[in-house]
């Protein structure tokens, strides 16, 4: 049973040979963006694989995705599967969430200005 890590909050998890990305993340409270319900089409579960091993793109992610995003170890979550190799998946920072969060450091930074 390969021992996968999530990055950036470290939790380590066992998952089974097969089983795809989201679906541990899933059961191991781990959230990974998703809207297409598996389906490689709506693209928010991009993770990016930082060590060890995991399934050969599909055809289905290779239409999907660019051949440099996959190089550099991008991929769909909802269709990467676990090998019997440990990994480390880094899950990136939603882009919104760190937006809203400068925002509000200028905002604090303004009031405490006065
Ligand atoms: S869940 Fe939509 S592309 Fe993976």
């Amino acid at each position: 049973m390969p021992n996968v890590t999530f990055l950036p909050s470290g939790k380590q998890v066992r998952g089974r040979i097969g089983q795809s990305l989201i679906s541990l993340a899933r059961s191991a409270r781990v959230v990974i963006p998703q809207r297409c319900g598996g389906h490689a089409s709506c693209q928010m579960c991009k993770v990016i694989v930082e060590a060890g091993s995991v399934s050969e793109p599909s055809a289905l992610e290779r239409r999907k995705m660019m051949e440099a995003d996959l190089r550099a170890g991008t991929r769909l979550a909802c269709q990467t599967k676990l090998t019997g190799l440990d990994c480390t998946i880094r899950i990136p920072e939603n882009k919104l969430r760190s937006v809203v969060a400068a925002a509000l450091a200028r905002q604090k930074e303004e009031a405490e200005e006065w």
